[in-house]
């Protein structure tokens, strides 16, 4: 018989928070605790952890349902509908940000959320880490998944580690265009660096191992900005690595966070900044509504139980990246509106830019 499948399912929303865009509230994150306790007491789920970073709430669930499950999918949903309703009756801020739709159809494809889920086979030891980011998108994932899984400066796995020396896949999705390919590492890095290297564009969905076949990674993707049609957000992501035993090691996992690297996000979604490993009580942006953080969480899986978290940016070896990080937003900082610091105008699309654009278009001369 086919041995049993667990899901870890992390899905995640900003749904309304206090002061402005800064944290999900208490009240908001008991309101989402109540209904998943209630699930799991019916069996639909085997755990769950309830996440808080900056103004998203991240739903940590494991089940036996299966990705994409209706159910589950279903689940979540009410919970951060219970979390929204929560929101207005409090007067947070941006109420129900998130959810695009008054209602839930089959499962969270284009209704607000994003969703990273992975379903396998739990090892005889299965560590995992979940990365959630806020003020950012799902690109910024892309250096450091690059560094954790391709990158031998980081990993040393890949060169003296023979169960990852035969590489990684990438599965690369074009967020303008809906559609995906997949690279073999580390053969086609250069091909693969190419789009990853826009990460606006091109964000890394899953990662696999080539020589066991194991989903070693799963992101969200989504983009709100794109489905909604209008500007409302960067889709502050999550992010799910399997470690050890072939795969990379906690530590090398970690450590593709310990150099800051810019991301696109912070104030008002415009603007490029380096992005802020923190523990979790620190993930509060409040300097120009950042820097973007980054909080790492661990768990070992025990039957499909969640054994943790351990908060891994919490530890003092992040204190130096933290200072470098703080220094670097000092210096994007005196840059104001201008370019890098500020993101390009194409990447300004879903804001401003068809607005000024709209009331200058009368006033454009040609130059002789
Ligand atoms: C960025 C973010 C914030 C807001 C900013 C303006 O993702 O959430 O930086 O964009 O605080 O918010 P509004 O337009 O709601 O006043
Ligand atoms: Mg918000
Ligand atoms: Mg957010």
């Amino acid at each position: 018989m086919a041995e049993r499948e667990v899901t870890l399912s992390v899905i995640k929303a900003d749904v309304g928070s206090f002061v402005g865009h800064v944290q999900a509230h208490p009240d908001m994150l008991a309101a989402v605790r109540k209904r998943l306790a209630e699930a799991k007491e019916e069996g639909l789920l085997e755990d769950f952890y309830v996440a808080n970073v900056g103004d998203d709430i991240e739903l940590i669930m494991t089940h036996y349902q299966g990705s994409d499950d209706e159910r589950v999918h279903k689940l979540a949903w009410d919970a951060l509908m219970d979390a929204t309703q929560v929101a207005r009756e409090l007067k947070l801020y941006a109420a129900g940000q998130d959810l695009l739709s008054d209602s839930f159809a089959g499962n969270m494809k284009g209704l607000g959320p994003g969703v990273a889920e992975l379903t396998f086979v739990e090892r005889p030891s299965e560590p995992v880490v979940i990365f959630m980011a806020d003020k950012t998108e799902p690109g910024a994932w892309n250096l450091p998944l690059y560094k954790m899984f391709a990158d031998p400066f980081n990993t040393i796995g890949l060169v003296i580690d023979p169960k990852m020396h035969g590489g990684f896949k990438f599965e690369v999705h074009d967020l303008v265009e809906h559609r995906k390919v997949t690279f073999s590492l580390p053969e086609e890095l250069y091909d693969m660096l190419v789009l990853i290297g826009s990460p606006s564009r091109y964000c890394i969905k899953h990662v696999y191992a080539r020589q066991s076949g194991k989903i070693a990674a799963a992101t969200s993707t989504q983009r709100l900005n794109l489905m909604a049609g209008r500007y409302i957000g960067k889709d502050d992501p999550v992010c799910i690595i399997r470690c050890q035993s072939g795969l990379p090691a906690v530590g090398e996992v970690l450590e593709a966070f310990a150099q800051p690297h810019l991301v696109a996000g912070w104030m008002r979604g415009s603007h490029w900044g380096p992005l802020l490993p923190v523990a979790e009580k620190d993930s509060r942006p409040t300097r120009f509504d950042g820097p973007a953080r980054v909080v790492a969480l661990g768990f070992q899986l025990c039957h499909g139980r969640l054994i943790g978290p351990q908060d891994f940016f919490a530890d003092i070896a992040f204190d130096r990246v933290r200072e470098q990080v703080l220094e670097l937003a000092d210096h994007l900082r005196r840059l104001g509106p201008f370019e890098p610091h500020r993101l390009s105008l194409d990447q300004l699309e879903y804001t401003t830019l068809p607005l000024v654009a709209e009331r200058l278009k009368d006033r454009f001369e040609d130059i002789e």
